[in-house]
Formats: structure tokens, sequence, C-alpha cells
């Protein structure tokens, strides 16, 4: 892991955004708990994902389906039979890899080096081999191209295996009766198996859309890069039912719109990228990723996959329950399109990446003179709409009746912002810690304040302090939040 990703790691620990799971017991592996600033961050990212995409488009709605399903469920999905990872150890380190992560470790490798061409025949030759699942193959590539273990440093490989990314639990108390069920690897499945449900009880018309945001879970080979890879995490997605040859219309629909709501939260446009796939999921005929350029360099945020009718129709098949729409539209013929399984774009973006992407995005070191000094100073440059805390109100002094004047301003705010009153240390020490944390606004209240109610607003990116009336203060941070 590379210095950059550190500082932010210890940055989102020390201020309250990220903690390792079960830290008392050193942690386990992949697993992370949000605190107090990171549930803030966390639930403004989730909630504009909500709102954009339940509020601001009328054919879209909004379910919240159980983490348990039945178990056919991932027999129909397929991710019984094909979600798996190809896994490989080293004897030696006695560590355990995954084959497509170190053949893609050394194209990048290549493609560091200028190797261009070299690195784009290994990943077409590796997504060969693994979509006609000539694990022995892999191996062999793996030996040819002399792809040495992190740890050990040796080509002492095993054989290359699937291994199964769905973590499984009983039902039952008792053993004779229990059986096994899965925790959801995708929260898509809760979203297929209601289709009509919704489809019905909403009366919705082809094309609409269901949204859900919920945990989902996978028993991940390789777990780096802080919340990058979880094995529990959140996802955020959207299936968009449409007519039967107008999926690739909505898929570029999609994959566009996606890109620039990652733009409208403030990321910018150059640090995101498309990457078409070479290798498809067993459910997609056309699948994009939307990268972001992390410190590990650029790594998918987000899914945009065309899923046909291959979800639908399998559940239709082992639920023996039809999963039809009746399109009563009607065609270039004049009749209508009639009854069919609608096709699927599919968006799907993970929280936690979401998450990592926007304080990656954020964290910003910068030199500043002070008088004489030059030093540095490290904020959270974040979109209003997504900081922790909006706006701090910072009594002066502890005495003359400030702090009740503070206190009186921040009674005013609390109802429509998430605000915080802070009188302890000195005001230059508050605003730091403000801006550590990514709050835009540091309201301060002196004597003057208590002459002519007025305060000082300090802006956390340029520094820059301004005097306005206290009557001012809740649209000039509504006018900030909102957008
Ligand atoms: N329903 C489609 C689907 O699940 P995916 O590409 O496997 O597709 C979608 O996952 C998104 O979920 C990813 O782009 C990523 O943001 C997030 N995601 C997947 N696995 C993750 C993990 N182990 N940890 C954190 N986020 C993950």
């Amino acid at each position: 892991e590379n210095a950059q990703l550190k500082d932010i790691i210890s940055h989102a620990k020390e201020y309250g955004f990220v903690f390792p799971s079960s830290e008392i017991y050193d942690g386990l592996q992949a697993v992370y708990d949000y605190g107090q600033m990171g549930v803030e961050l966390k639930n403004n990212l989730k909630n504009l994902w909500w709102k954009s995409m339940t509020q601001l488009h009328q054919n879209v709605v909004g379910i919240d389906a159980s983490i348990f399903m039945h178990p056919l469920t991932w027999k129909a999905s397929g991710h019984i039979d094909s979600f798996n990872d190809p896994m490989i150890d080293n004897k030696d380190s006695k560590k355990r890899y995954r084959a497509d992560v170190l053949i893609e470790e050394k194209a990048a490798q290549y493609e560091a080096d200028g190797h261009y061409d070299k690195a784009s025949e290994l990943l077409v030759e590796m997504g060969k081999l693994l979509g006609a699942e000539e694990l022995d193959a892999v191996r062999d590539l793996i030996i040819r191209e002399n792809i040495k273990c992190p740890i050990s440093g040796t080509t002492n490989w095993t054989e290359v295996r699937q291994f199964n990314l769905m973590f499984s639990t009983q039902v039952g108390s008792v053993a004779e009766d229990s059986s096994t069920i899965y925790l959801r690897p995708e929260t898509a499945q809760g979203i297929f198996v209601n289709f009509l449900n919704v489809q019905k009880t909403g009366r919705m018309k082809v094309p609409f859309g269901i949204a859900q945001i919920g945990k989902a879970f996978r028993n991940e080979i390789v777990a780096r890069q802080f919340i990058f890879r979880m094995r529990e995490f959140e996802q955020m997605e959207m299936q968009f039912f449409v007519r039967p040859g107008t999926e690739m219309e909505w898929y570029n629909t999609w994959k566009e719109n996606r890109k620039k709501w990652h733009e409208a939260i403030g990321i910018p446009a150059d640090s995101l990228r498309y990457h078409d796939h070479e290798k498809l999921a067993h459910y997609a005929n056309a699948a994009v990723d939307i990268e972001f350029k992390f410190p590990f360099g650029f790594k998918e945020v987000e899914g945009i996959h065309s899923r046909t009718d291959f979800d639908l129709t399998q559940h239709q098949e082992l639920s023996r329950k039809k999963l039809q729409y009746f399109d009563n539209d009607l065609n270039e013929e004049g009749k209508p399109y009639g009854n069919y399984i609608p096709y699927v774009v599919e968006t799907s973006v993970g929280a936690d990446r979401l998450f990592l992407m926007t304080l990656c995005s954020a964290y910003t070191v910068e030199e500043i003179t002070e008088g004489e000094q030059t030093k540095t100073r490290t904020f959270l440059k974040l979109h209003p709409a997504l900081a922790p805390v909006k706006a701090a109100i910072l009594p002066l002094t502890k005495k003359d009746g400030l702090p009740e004047k503070a206190t009186e301003i921040f009674d005013s705010l609390k109802y429509d912002f998430k605000t915080i009153y802070e009188e302890r240390d000195s005001i230059g020490k508050r605003y730091t810690r403000q801006d550590l944390i990514g709050t835009p606004f540091c309201i301060a209240v002196d004597h003057q304040t208590l002459e002519d109610n007025t305060v000082t607003v300090r802006d956390r990116d340029s520094r820059e302090q301004v005097r306005m009336p206290i009557s001012e203060l809740h649209s000039y941070i509504d006018k900030a939040v909102n957008f």
C-alpha cells in the first residue's frame, strides 16, 4: 500500500471516519466499522444516490429486500455454479492469491514499463482461459510469465482452483430440518424476485427501474486496500426493466448518467474513466466499469451491466411462476407488443467504494504561508452536500454571553443541518479540527455579534472570512448544501 493511501487510512481512523472491525481483538480482515464522522458521510452519499434515483426519476422506485433469500435464488442466478474466483496458493509462503489478480498485476507492470501490447495480449489470453475454465493453462501462464509470490519471491505455485465467494449458514435450530442458505453476494436478486410485485402494485410501465441499498457479502480471497475490497459491504443497485431490443440504448443512457452523477458530487472528470469489460460476468452481454484514480491506480467504483433477460428467465424456470410483463403499447404494425420477459440494465455501485473515492478525492494537503511561516494544512475538500458537519458554531471566548449567543444560533440551525457547537481550545485549533473533518463553514461568534447580530463565516477551502447577519446564515448554508 502506498504512502498516500496510508495517510488516508490513518486520517480516516484518527478523525472518526473508519475503524477496523473489532479492533480490540486486533481486527477482522476486510471488515470495517464507520465512526461518528464516517456514518454521516456514508449516509449523505446513500441519500444523494437514493434521491437521484427515486426522486429525480419518476419511473424508478425503491425497495428494501432481506439479506436471506430462498436458496433456489442463487441456483437460478448462477451464483452457486459460477460465482467463483480462481485461487492459487504459494507453497513456500502458504499464502493464497487470486490467479487473475496476479496476472492483472503483471499486465499493469508491463503497462508501466511502456509495453502496452504485451499488457493487453496478456489480459486477453487470461480472459479466454478463464472463460473456458482452462485452469491448468492459467497456472501455466503464471509460470510462463515468471510471476513471483509477493511474500516468498518464489514461483512454487499449486494448481488453480475455483473458489465460491458466497458465505453460507444454516437456518433452523435442529440439525434435521436445517438447510443451507446464503448471505446475498449482491442485492440485485432481491429486486428480480420482487419484479412483478412492484410492477403490479405500483402500476409500473416498462421502461421502469427498482432501486435498493443494502448489505452484500463475499468471501473475498484477496482482501486489501482498506475498504476497497471488503467481505461485508454495501451496494446501491438499480435494475432498469426495458423492452427487448432497446437495452443497448438504455445501457448507454445509464452509462452516461452515472458518470455525470459522480462528477456532480464533486469528483473531477479527469479522475474518472470508463473501462469496457473484455471478460463478461455470467449474466451480462455488455458491461462497463466507471473507474476512479485511486492512490493505487484506476479501479472500479461502479458497474453498468446489460443483463439481458437472464435473471428473470432463470427465476421463471426455477420458481415455475410466470415473470412476464404485458406491454399494451402498440408496435409499428399497430398491435400491442404483448407478453414478454423484460431485459435488464443494471447500475451497481458500492457505497464503501464510493466513500473511499470521495475521501481520496477530498483529502488535500496544501502549503500555506502565515506571516513569515510556511506550513502544511490538511483538510477534506468535500462537497458541502457530503460533508459530515455543515457548520461549526464557535464562540470566541467562554464568557461575556458569547456561549449563550452561539447556542442560540446552533439551535436555530440544528433542525435543518448537522452542526457542531464547540467552545474548547483556541479559535485557530478549532478551525483546524473542522478542516480535518471537512466542515465547509465555521461560524465565529464574537463581541461584535452581541452588538449588531453579525458573525464571521470562514470558508474551509479559501480560509476567507466574511461578515454576515445571523438572519442570512440559514439560506447561505442551504444554498451550498443543496444542488
Ligand atoms: N449486481 C452486480 C454486481 O454485484 P459487481 O461488479 O460484482 O456487480 C458491483 O459489484 C459493485 O459493488 C462494484 O463496482 C463495487 O463498487 C462493489 N463491490 C463489489 N465487491 C465489493 C467488495 N468486496 N468490497 C466493496 N465493494 C464491492
